[in-house]
């Protein structure tokens, strides 16, 4: 098991000229290629992993139907600015094929796991000529898989599966001593824009995570509007995340006068260092309810709009 770094004691300069050293004595004269998503760890890797190989490292943003709203256009403007091309992949089909008809939450991870490893990164691998990926696991990711809390879709060793035989290439984890306090100090340290290493997490299944019952399209759609507003009116709040969930089940409710059995939207809103406990954000109550009051106008269906009060645990941040 990797040995934790505090972010208290993380010193920056000295951590990237290790990894950097580290990255390139493994690639050799190779090619890496890295999935950026624009969360966090995704981008901290991808700048890490430019300073060390330049343009040997072939970053894709992978389209796979479920990230947030503009995300995809956004990220590769912004990663442009710094110099760092960015390939976009679309990847929508595969995804959503996968996910058809699946209700369980581990089994949709795991579809999510199976598409992005093996489908889509598999023929991304052999296309580049790539021997290796870059990929910015870190230690929570690990802990909670290893708990069997959630599979988190990036972890593989430490579940006994060997990436080379069972995907075909080698995977180089260069945050995996760090938490998401040292992993935003790294991507500072590393002159990513504050908008980047200060945002909220977002996690590797993306709007997946976030809806209950079967991923299809038009659900994944109605929780993209969802989140959208619920990152609109809480973005200048400090607290570590804030998302909306899509439920499953309807609920009887009302509109123009007339029954309307519809959808339910749970919003949380999280207090955390580190993503391992967690504690509910006391929101003003006139927040919560201008959130509800837009959600329920601009999200086509929904009528009930929650708001989780269990801390972390016994809930986790995610819902999936
Ligand atoms: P949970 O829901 O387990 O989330 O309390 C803890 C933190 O991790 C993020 N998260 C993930 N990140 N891959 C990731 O890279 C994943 O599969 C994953 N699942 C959850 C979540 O957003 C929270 O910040």
């Amino acid at each position: 098991m990797a040995k934790e770094i505090r972010a208290a004691k993380l010193n920056t300069e000295q951590f990237v000229s290790e990894k950097v050293r580290e990255i390139r004595k493994i690639v050799g004269k190779g090619i890496a290629i890295n999935a950026l998503s624009g969360g966090v760890d995704s981008s901290v890797v991808t700048a890490l992993g430019h300073r060390a190989l330049g343009d040997r490292l072939k970053t894709f943003f992978i389209d796979n139907g479920l990230m947030r709203q503009n995300e995809p256009k956004q990220v590769k403007i912004i990663f442009q600015s710094l110099g760092i091309p960015i390939e976009l992949f679309d990847a929508r089909r595969d995804f959503f094929k996968a996910l058809k008809g699946i209700t369980d939450p581990e089994e949709k991870r795991e579809a999510i796991t199976q598409t992005f490893y093996k489908k889509v990164f598999g023929e991304l691998v052999v296309r580049s000529g790539a021997k290796h990926l870059l990929q910015g696991t870190i230690l929570t990711d690990i802990d909670e898989t290893v708990a069997g809390i959630k599979r988190q879709h990036n972890v593989f060793e430490q579940l006994g599966i060997d990436p080379q035989k069972a995907f075909g290439y080698k995977i180089i984890e260069p945050l995996i001593q760090l938490r998401k306090d040292g992993v935003r100090k790294v991507g500072a340290a590393l002159g990513l824009p504050a908008s980047i290493f200060d945002r909220i997490p977002f996690p590797g299944p993306a709007l997946a995570a976030r809806v209950l019952g079967e991923v299809t399209p038009d659900r994944v759609k109605i929780v993209r509007k969802a989140t959208a507003i619920v990152e609109k009116e809480l973005s200048g709040m400090k607290v570590f995340q804030y998302l909306a969930i899509l439920h499953e089940d309807r609920v009887t409710g009302m509109r123009d006068g007339k029954r309307d059995f519809g959808l339910q939207i749970e919003i949380r809103c999280w207090d955390s260092v580190d993503a391992r406990s967690a504690e509910v954000t006391r929101l003003p109550y006139e927040t919560l309810e201008k959130i509800a009051g837009k959600i329920v106008k601009e999200v086509p269906g929904v009528v009930s709009v929650t708001y989780n009060i269990t801390p972390k645990p016994p809930s986790t941040i995610e819902a999936v």
